[in-house]
């Protein structure tokens, strides 16, 4: 039996924004017997899994699930489509825009990266992690280039490292704008079934994601959802691939199948993943999620700390990130909480490590557990010697209390 030194008693609070609690009933669906990968059964199965998976990423196209983490979604992303020296227009968000960025060039792409320049007072060597994206600099950028050279735009729809959500039907409509024909890539890894998002309504042409967030699921499966243009461009495209090639899944899908093996058992929790947001529907899904989220941030409001997303409109309903004092050790605090209260808080990443922690409200969550969240903070916050204006705790309880959930207490 695998021990893993947790306490004694209750449960371990997994409050880090991905991997999210997983409910039980998907943990139980992962037990069952793992099944030939090629016979009868499993086809089935997949063929049911990719249509129903096309409803989360709201198309009606083809949806590539790989046994890797979203990281390697992201190289699939860019593999498929371009070509070596191809130029790509990213946006700086965040960490995992700039880790996005560092992947392309690894890959032997020409990145240029676009970030905010306006003034923070908050965090004044990082004011694009504050902010989402400003689709009118992607806009200007592109009507620069008139010869087309940009192959591609990639953005991160819900950026993990600050809990902003940028607008990406935006920045199609910029792409648009500028009668452009890049791709439009994006990263929604920890938007996908907790932020509202429309692969074809937005004119996505890959979106990239992953099981462990909004999905529920362990860490271990990831996805791109492709366009008709997308496909179209793999077909020229001239960066090396092989296991994440495109053609090969789809092909291969068309039965139910994959061209290797696939992770039987997480496909097993994704069946029950998709079970239960279909039973739930994806408007009530992202509706708990933004009640959760603003229950959160009155806590953080209250306690007087600034949330790390300075504007309302793009605030995330998956994640909230918490700036502290300047002085205090952001890692420290969520270290002491570890041990005190066994919560464990998302660390700040990048540009903001050692500033902020993260607050996930996402997965197998309720108003209590997140109720017992924002108790550990407040305590640890407090024996950390940091000075808070008023209980967020108490502020919570107060909004969850007068803004009822719609049904069954979610
Ligand atoms: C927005 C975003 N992109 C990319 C990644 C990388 O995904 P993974 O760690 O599953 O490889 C993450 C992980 O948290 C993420 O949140």
């Amino acid at each position: 039996m695998l021990q893993l030194d947790f306490h004694p008693t209750g449960r371990h609070f997994l409050q880090i924004p991905g991997p999210s609690p997983v409910p039980d009933r998907i943990l139980r669906a992962m037990s069952l017997p793992t099944i030939d990968h090629r016979g009868p059964e499993f086809g089935a199965l997949g063929l049911k899994l990719l249509a129903g998976i096309r409803e989360i990423f709201e198309t009606q196209h083809p949806v590539a699930i790989y046994p890797a983490s979203g990281t390697g979604a992201w190289e699939a992303a860019l593999v498929n489509t371009m070509s070596p020296g191809d130029h790509v227009l990213m946006y700086e968000t965040g960490h995992f825009a700039s880790l996005w960025a560092r992947m392309a060039k690894k890959l032997g792409l020409s990145t240029e990266v676009l970030a905010w320049q306006g003034s923070d007072p908050v965090l004044p060597h990082a004011p694009s992690w504050r902010r989402g994206i400003d689709a009118d600099l992607i806009e200007q950028r592109l009507r620069q280039d008139g010869e087309h050279r940009i192959r591609a735009v990639c953005v991160v729809h819900n950026e993990t490292s600050t809990g902003v959500t940028s607008d990406i039907a935006a920045v199609r409509r910029a792409i648009d704008a500028a009668r452009h024909p890049a791709l439009l890539m994006v990263d929604t890894i920890s938007g996908l079934a907790s932020a509202e998002y429309r692969h074809d309504a937005w004119g996505v042409d890959v979106t990239i994601s992953g099981s462990q967030k909004g999905l529920m699921l362990p860490p271990g499966i990831s996805f791109n959802a492709l366009s008709p243009r997308a496909l179209e461009a793999s077909k020229s495209a001239r960066l090396p691939r092989s296991f994440f090639a495109w053609d090969e899944i789809v092909e291969m899908n068309q039965g139910g199948y994959w061209p290797y093996t696939p992770s039987t058992n997480l496909l097993y929790g994704l069946h029950e993943a998709l079970d239960m947001i279909r039973a739930e529907g994806l408007p009530n899904v992202f509706a708990r999620h933004q009640r959760w989220a603003a229950g959160v941030r009155a806590a953080v409001s209250a306690w007087g700390l600034p949330i790390q997303c300075a504007d309302p409109a793009v605030y995330s309903p998956v994640l909230t990130g918490v700036v502290l004092p300047e002085g205090v050790d952001a890692d420290a605090v969520r270290k002491l909480i570890h041990e005190r209260f066994d919560l464990s808080l998302g660390t700040g990443l990048g540009k903001v490590k050692g500033r902020m922690f993260r607050i996930g409200h996402l997965g197998d969550s309720n108003d209590l557990t997140l109720l017992a969240t924002l108790a550990g903070c407040e305590m640890g916050l407090k024996l950390a010697g940091v000075a808070l204006q008023g209980s967020g705790v108490q502020a919570a309880m107060d909004h969850f209390a007068s803004h009822p959930a719609p049904a069954a207490g979610r």
